[in-house]
Order: C-alpha cells, then sequence, then structure tokens
C-alpha cells in the first residue's frame, strides 16, 4: 500500500517537473528566437552575448532531460542535426523559372516598350517597378509548414533541385517559426550567399588551418550548401534575404497587390529583404535606380551581377505572364564584370590532369569586387601571345562571379615593349619532360602521363570527384 503512495507521488512530482520544464523551454525557445532576430536582423541586440549563451544553454540542458518536449523550431535544432548520407531530391511545386537578361539603359526601354505593347491601350501612362539588387548567391526555396521551417532546396533545373534542409537550419537569420499572421503554408524564395567580410574572415581562418582558400563567395556558399555534414555550415556565416515567393496560398486572407508589400510581408515575417529595394515611378527613375545600384556595388558588402526589375502590381504582372521559362513582368539587368588594374608579378605553368599546361599570372594582391585575387588565368599560349603579356606589366583583371580571374588586358605604358617577354616553357615544370604541341587543340601538353606527378594528382582528386566516385572527404588537402 505504501509503495503504491509512494509510486503515485512520485508521478505527480515528476508531472509537474516536465511542466515546469515545459513551460520555461517555450519561454526560453520563444525569447532566443526574438534575441536572435534583434541581433541578426535588426543589429539591436538587447542583452550580451554571455547572457543569450546562457539561456542557450539552459535550453540545450532542459532539452537534454526532456528530449520529447524539444520544439521543432528549436534554436538548438539549428546546430548539430545529424549528417545526411545524400541529397534528396527536392521538387518545386511551382517551377523556378529564370529571367530574361538586359545590358543597360537601352535594353531597359526595349523591355518597357514590350511591356507596353502587350498591356495596349490601358497600360498606365507610368509603370511603378521593384529595382532590387540581382545578388550574387544561390537561388533557394524554403516552405513553411504549420508557420514552422518545413524543408529547403536548391533550384535545380527549376523544376526538381536538392533538398538542403539540414544546411538551411543553420543559417541563422532564416527564421525557424514565422508570427501567428503569416500563412499557415507558405513558401518563400531568396538568395544564400556569403557576405564579404565573413567570406574573407572565413578564409583566412582556413589559410591558417591549412586549407585552401574559397575562390569567390559564390562557390563558397555553393559548396558549403551542398556538404552532407551540417557541422561545415554551422561555422560558416551564409545568410539568406529573400526575394520572392511561389504565390499566395490559396485561401490566406489578405494576399499582397504589389511586389513592394510581398517585401514588406517578408520583413514583417522575420526575413531579411535587401535594403536597397527600390519602388520607382516610371521609366526613367527605373533606369536610374539600376544605374544608382551600378555606382553602389563596389561598396556592397555583398556580390551582386546586377539589378532584378520587376513590375510592383501583381494584376499587371497577372496579365502580362510568361514567354516560355521567364516572366515578360520582369528583367535582369547585367552589369560587366568589374576590372581593376595591379602588377604581374610572375607567371607559373600548371599541369593539368590531362597534361595540359595552363599559364597563370601571380600578381600584386587586389581587391576586385570585394574579393582579394592573386592569381589569375592566361588561358593558353595563344592568349600570352594575343595579349603580349611582359614581366612587370601593369594589367587588367576582371573577375565576375562564377569565373576564375582573368587578365583582360595588357596596359601598354611606355615601358612595355623593354620588358622581358613571358615565355611558354619547353620542359614540363614538374616532371620534366618535353613539351608538346597538341595540333587539335589550343593546347601544349605534358606527354608523361602517369609519369608525372601532377597529372598523377589530378588523376586521384578527379577519381574522388563528384563526377566520378563522390568519395566525400577525399580533396586537395587530404
Ligand atoms: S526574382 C521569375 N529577385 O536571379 C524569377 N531573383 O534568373 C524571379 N536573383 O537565380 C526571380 N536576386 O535567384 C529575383 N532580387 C532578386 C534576385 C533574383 C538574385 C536570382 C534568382 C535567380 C536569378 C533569376
Amino acid at each position: 500500500m505504501m509503495q503504491l503512495f509512494e509510486y503515485a507521488q512520485q508521478q505527480k512530482k515528476q508531472e509537474e517537473a516536465t511542466q515546469l520544464a515545459q513551460g520555461r523551454m517555450d519561454q526560453l525557445v520563444t525569447d532566443l528566437i526574438r534575441h536572435n532576430r534583434l541581433y541578426h536582423e535588426q543589429d539591436a541586440p538587447e542583452i550580451s552575448d554571455y547572457a543569450y549563451d546562457r539561456l542557450y544553454r539552459e535550453l540545450e540542458d532542459l532539452e537534454r532531460a526532456w528530449p520529447d518536449l524539444q520544439r521543432p523550431d528549436s534554436p538548438t535544432r539549428r546546430v548539430g542535426s545529424a549528417p545526411v548520407a545524400e541529397l534528396t531530391p527536392f521538387v518545386h511545386d511551382v517551377p523556378m523559372l529564370s529571367l530574361q537578361n538586359a545590358f543597360g539603359a537601352d535594353e531597359l526601354r526595349e523591355f518597357e516598350a514590350k511591356i507596353r505593347r502587350f498591356l495596349g491601350a490601358d497600360a498606365p501612362a507610368d509603370i511603378e517597378y521593384m529595382v532590387e539588387p540581382k545578388l550574387d548567391g544561390l537561388a533557394m526555396e524554403v516552405v513553411y509548414e504549420g508557420r514552422r521551417f518545413a524543408r529547403g532546396g536548391t533550384r535545380g533545373d527549376g523544376a526538381v533541385g536538392e533538398d538542403v534542409s539540414h544546411n538551411l537550419r543553420t543559417i541563422q537569420n532564416l527564421p525557424m517559426s514565422l508570427p501567428p499572421d503569416a500563412p499557415d503554408r507558405f513558401t518563400v524564395r531568396g538568395e544564400v550567399l556569403f557576405e564579404l567580410a565573413g567570406f574573407e574572415e572565413m578564409n583566412a581562418r582556413r589559410e591558417a588551418a591549412g586549407e585552401r582558400r574559397f575562390e569567390n563567395p559564390r562557390n563558397a556558399a555553393a559548396g558549403t550548401i551542398r556538404q552532407l555534414d551540417p557541422r561545415a555550415a554551422q561555422d560558416r556565416p551564409l545568410r539568406f534575404f529573400s526575394h520572392s515567393a511561389a504565390g499566395w496560398p490559396e485561401g490566406a486572407a489578405a494576399p499582397p497587390a504589389t511586389q513592394a508589400e510581398w517585401l514588406d510581408r517578408f520583413k514583417a515575417y522575420g526575413f531579411t529583404t535587401n535594403p536597397l529595394n527600390r519602388r520607382c515611378c516610371g521609366l526613367e527613375e527605373m533606369i536610374a535606380a539600376v544605374e544608382d545600384l551600378q555606382r553602389l556595388r563596389p561598396t556592397l558588402p555583398y556580390e551582386i551581377d546586377g539589378a532584378v526589375v520587376k513590375v510592383n502590381d501583381l494584376a499587371l504582372q497577372e496579365r502580362l505572364g510568361f514567354v516560355t521559362r521567364s516572366p515578360r513582368w520582369a528583367i535582369a539587368n547585367k552589369y560587366p564584370p568589374p576590372r581593376v588594374r595591379t602588377v604581374l608579378d610572375g607567371v607559373i605553368f600548371q599541369v593539368g590532369r590531362t597534361g595540359t599546361i595552363t599559364p597563370v599570372a601571380c600578381l600584386r594582391p587586389v581587391r576586385v569586387g570585394g574579393v582579394t585575387v592573386s592569381r589569375a588565368t592566361l588561358h593558353n599560349q595563344e592568349e600570352l601571345a594575343r595579349l603580349d603579356l611582359r614581366m612587370g606589366d601593369t594589367v587588367g583583371v576582371e573577375r565576375s562571379g562564377d569565373v576564375i580571374p582573368k587578365v583582360a588586358e595588357v596596359i601598354k605604358d611606355e615601358d612595355h615593349a623593354a620588358r622581358p617577354h613571358v615565355r611558354f616553357p619547353a620542359n614540363c615544370p614538374d616532371c620534366g619532360a618535353p613539351l608538346e604541341n597538341d595540333p587539335l587543340e589550343v593546347a601544349i601538353r605534358c606527354p608523361n602521363g602517369l609519369g608525372c606527378p601532377s597529372q598523377v594528382r589530378g588523376a586521384i582528386l578527379h577519381f574522388g570527384s563528384r563526377l566520378c566516385m563522390y568519395i566525400d572527404g577525399l580533396g586537395e588537402q587530404r
């Protein structure tokens, strides 16, 4: 009898403790989400990092003691979720389309002319546009169900991408839950990217640890978001900027009427939007905004490769519709890649996997579009000859988001003619075999095959790469 009584009392105590824990955990999750937003969205923290870490620790401890009570939107879920075995397909319910390109004011005028032709007589006197920086990141879709982060995936071919939820969860400025006034089911789209400061810092850390530097922020973001183990993403400062949605859920109240309203809605739901997005009245204002952004480009803390122009009014967008795979109501105005001058300090000749020799310029380090560049490709011997490159020349270096920097021009100053030519070597710089001219391609190669250490190394790397056996962890470093 006594035993049963004690047992019942114990049970009761446990239930009380569970209830207390539940209440405290709810409070902690709410507070931590709020502090996260204040810190990451609004740059206005209310508590010290130390106080935040204490709250976080308390939540972790409670979740360890009551694992069943862990909320799906808990900030602790952002980190340490288990690695996935492989990336699984991510189906876009509404296809992710692409944009037509424009190059400059004339083509923007043509873009509006087409819109006017399509709309006919009842086109507004001044068409309203949103002009937004075209962020040079990775297009991403994120789905919320029951106002909670459900999953997210890459664009892929527009219909099916890859599920990268495990890594998206680690992005600090991506909300894991939406406020009560958000629709129950909601799909947002945007760009995942590294800001330049975070990118440089990360590269410095990698270099200090003896790891390879990332080429540029975009590649780094792509590489990070596709990792199977979310620990990689957790330590890297990725950010998410939202710029569109996959429609307003059917039946949900108060659909937005303009792109500007969409952007306000994203912000209200806790997403980061670009502060430089600008509403413009009429063609001239739109062109001015596109050109303003181009001027601002070198000063921005992240990379952009153009401006996206969107007709603001969603009813007009609806009428304009699509041509094949892109909307008639939007266009991407592309900016030319940034170019800066620096000095050629030397040239090295790299031996590729198949023996092809590529001349690479060693440059006095220079910042191009926010990234420090000290190497640039010179492609092949024909390019060397075309540029008439000499040691010590001043050169114009270009880089655009996804391309390896290249020497775009040689400044033919008065000393140029007197400087020594850059000469292709006669022998392989690695194994010493006499180089051969490949008559079928514009290439000079080392014919030594697997007798050449560089080619062996290239072959092993290729074998382990994603294109071949996809051996996770077998990279350059190892
Ligand atoms: S709107 C119908 N807005 O550019 C397409 N896209 O080809 C609606 N991008 O990879 C896209 N910044 O992810 C839009 N402010 C912005 C953007 C933007 C970058 C990317 C987009 C896609 C490509 C469009």
